[in-house]
């Protein structure tokens, strides 16, 4: 069985190494809690230096696939499956000054979700099992909104649950699915629950690149997932270019598409969706959690009858619908002037806060890929070494690990801008320097 692996080696750098065990833990082939062999017997068998296994084995240990348990030896980690990249999000928030790491919207930009409830009618709110699980109301108003005319719309209870409705449905084990990288990591953690077996695709300054989406489909990739705008985390978004070229490569396939909208249908920039292009194969989640409140736990997914009627189909045996008297307290915000206009007037906030820190950390010598949302994605040359930089100020970043399939060839962190006071001249100034100082330390190898 080792042999086996070995011989999946094709690159055979550090990072082609930690791809090919990665793939052998996905698979199943490396079991969790089973010993790796010493790293000299590994360099002897890939006829590589042990340095590069060395340096193999630490990517793996920083994506937590693999443990080092001191004389006991190298182990796959147990329990490599369920909520690890979530959880590590959520573990140690305590002790800080400052938390940059939620990828949470500023609370006091929401709109007034009291106000909206005593707006609610009473005869709104329905006492039955018997009607449609979408409010019908706010079914008219989420189809006029959709970028493109949607054959099938329904509301789920949030943008994971309609990812974690979608694999349930359409999604078997052993299935390949396209994921941008880097990607929310939630998705990943479910993807990997499931026992699919994500390809990565990188997402460059204009979307999901191209070559690497034909060669995840031409590798059987039966789902793409990205988000169209303010990509979480690297702020980028698709182009109108780029929309066309995907539409392309993807117009003789039949795999789906799954957009992921997290700024509820309105982003500070334009609204691009591969959806106009393909409208047969696109399914659009759009979540209302950053710009009307995470705690309505709601979102809508639109697209075609084969991908969305079988969700609801199956819903009736669980959940059924999700709450329409929460369901009627959106409808309000999205119907209402002044709550509409305290979303744009967010959307908008957010756009300075984000802008003002990229460009304060730019004029320091630290360039992020995109500025679109309320993240930022921060190149540092030593992830750890820049969280810790960061805590000693009192002030949290999440670490980029987490992001990536598997071991990543370069650190980040992730900055959440969204509650930063962009007037505060001296303030931004302040946290530009400390998180250029932090991108800078520990080992310095130059900007990766
Ligand atoms: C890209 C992306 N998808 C999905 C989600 C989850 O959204 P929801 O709160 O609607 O489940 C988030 C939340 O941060 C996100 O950033």
């Amino acid at each position: 069985m080792w042999q086996a692996l070995v011989e999946a080696v094709e690159d055979r750098s550090a990072k082609g190494i930690a791809l090919a065990l990665s793939a052998g833990i996905d698979r199943g082939v490396l079991r969790p809690g089973e010993r790796l062999p010493p790293i000299r017997r590994v360099a002897r068998d890939l006829q590589v230096a042990p340095a590069t296994i060395s340096a193999a084995w630490s990517q793996l240990a920083r994506a937590g696939l693999i443990e080092t348990d001191g004389r006991r030896g190298t182990r796959v980690r147990e329990a490599s499956v369920g909520p690890r990249r979530y959880r590590r999000a959520l573990d140690s928030r305590a002790g800080y000054r400052v938390d940059l790491s939620t990828g949470l919207p500023d609370p006091r930009l929401l709109p007034d979700l009291h106000a909206a409830m005593r707006r609610v009618r009473r005869d709104e709110t329905q006492h039955s099992y018997l009607e449609e699980p979408v409010v019908p109301a706010l079914r008219e108003v989420l189809e006029a909104s959709w970028p493109h005319p949607v054959e099938a719309l329904t509301v789920v209870d949030g943008a994971m649950d309609a990812h974690s409705q979608f694999v349930a449905a359409h999604l078997r084990f052993g299935d390949r699915v396209a994921v941008e990288q880097p990607c929310f990591p939630p998705l990943l953690d479910l993807l990997e629950m499931a026992g699919t077996v994500p390809i990565g695709v990188r997402y460059d300054a204009e979307g999901p690149v191209v070559a690497d989406v034909v060669s995840a489909l031409d590798a059987g990739a039966k789902v793409l997932f990205f988000q169209p705008w303010g990509q979480n985390p690297s702020g980028r978004s698709l182009s109108l270019a780029r929309a066309g070229e995907l539409a392309t490569v993807l117009a003789g396939r039949d795999s789906v598409i799954v957009e992921d909208d997290s700024a509820g249908g309105a982003p500070s920039g334009p609204q691009i969706s591969l959806g106009a292009l393909l409208p047969d194969r696109i399914v659009l989640v759009r979540s209302f959690s950053k710009t009307h409140g995470p705690d309505l736990r709601l979102a809508a997914i639109g697209g075609p009858a084969s991908v969305v009627a079988p969700i609801v189909e199956r819903r009736y045996l669980g959940q059924g619908w999700s709450s329409r008297l929460v369901q009627s307290i959106l409808l309000e915000l999205l119907t209402d002037p002044h709550s509409r206009e305290q979303v744009t007037r967010a959307q908008a906030t957010y756009a300075v806060r984000t802008a003002a820190l990229a460009s304060a950390l730019a004029d320091r010598g630290v360039c992020v890929p995109g500025r679109d949302g309320i993240n930022l994605w921060v190149p540092v040359a030593d992830q750890g070494a820049a969280l810790l930089h960061l805590a000693a100020a009192g002030v949290r970043a999440a670490s980029g690990d987490p992001f990536w399939i598997s071991a990543p060839d370069s650190d980040h962190i992730r900055i959440t801008t969204s509650s930063i006071d962009a007037d505060d001249e001296p303030g931004l100034a302040a946290l530009a320097d400390l998180v250029a100082d932090a991108a800078r330390a520990g080992t310095w190898a130059g900007h990766r």
